[in-house]
């Protein structure tokens, strides 16, 4: 017994100290470097994909095509993975890991527009983050119920399991996410 409570106060020593030369990462600071590596993400793309539509849906849907999973992979550094995922997939290589099923869910009762993030513990140290991305007026063109003639026929060509459409201004479109360690929010 008295060794046990000696080694209790001793790996209880140990922590405090520990925890004074290299302080914990809360997970307040974990979300904070998930959210910095998916607003990175989504400016960038949000950049790009504005100026594609400027010049024409057809056009821009190459942008699309191209350019989402490139920026993903450019965005997904130091340890962290982001992506852009949905519950109605146009392309099946934007499949959502497990974890966001029931986050999507969540976020689709959530107050049209919030912008809050949230926070999954996923075990082992890992975490993950989802941000709700809302339908817009200006998605409708490719996402919406009436998607102009030419423009459907190219995504038909390209996406024959569309399944991203019919939705209306204001639905959860899906989310921008985000995958990392807690040690990543160190570096
Ligand atoms: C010019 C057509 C076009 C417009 C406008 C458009 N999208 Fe898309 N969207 C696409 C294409 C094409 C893909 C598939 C990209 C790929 O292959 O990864 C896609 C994929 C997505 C995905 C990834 C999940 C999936 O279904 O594969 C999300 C999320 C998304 N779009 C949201 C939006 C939102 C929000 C808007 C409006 C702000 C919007 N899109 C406007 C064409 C468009």
């Amino acid at each position: 017994m008295r060794l046990h409570a000696t080694t209790f106060a001793l790996t209880a020593l140990t922590l405090v100290a520990c925890s004074k030369l290299a302080p914990r990462v809360d997970d307040a600071m974990v979300a904070a470097r998930a959210q910095g590596a998916v607003a990175g993400y989504r400016t960038a793309l949000k950049a790009e994909l504005g100026a594609a539509i400027a010049k024409g849906p057809v056009e821009a849907i190459e942008v699309c095509a191209s350019r989402a999973p490139a920026l993903a992979i450019e965005h997904s550094q130091g340890g962290v993975r982001v992506g852009r995922t949905s519950a109605k997939l146009r392309n099946l290589a934007n499949a959502a890991p497990e974890w966001l099923g029931p986050v999507m869910a969540q976020l689709a009762t959530s107050p049209k527009g919030s912008t809050e993030g949230r926070l999954v513990p996923l075990g082992g140290g890992r975490f993950g983050y989802a941000e709700p991305i809302w339908t817009q007026a200006a998605c409708l063109t490719c996402h919406g119920t009436a998607i102009p003639i030419d423009v459907d026929l190219q995504l038909q060509a390209r996406y024959p399991g569309d399944a991203a459409r019919g939705y209306r201004e204001g639905e959860l479109r899906g989310v921008y996410y985000a995958e990392l360690d807690r040690s990543a929010a160190k570096r």
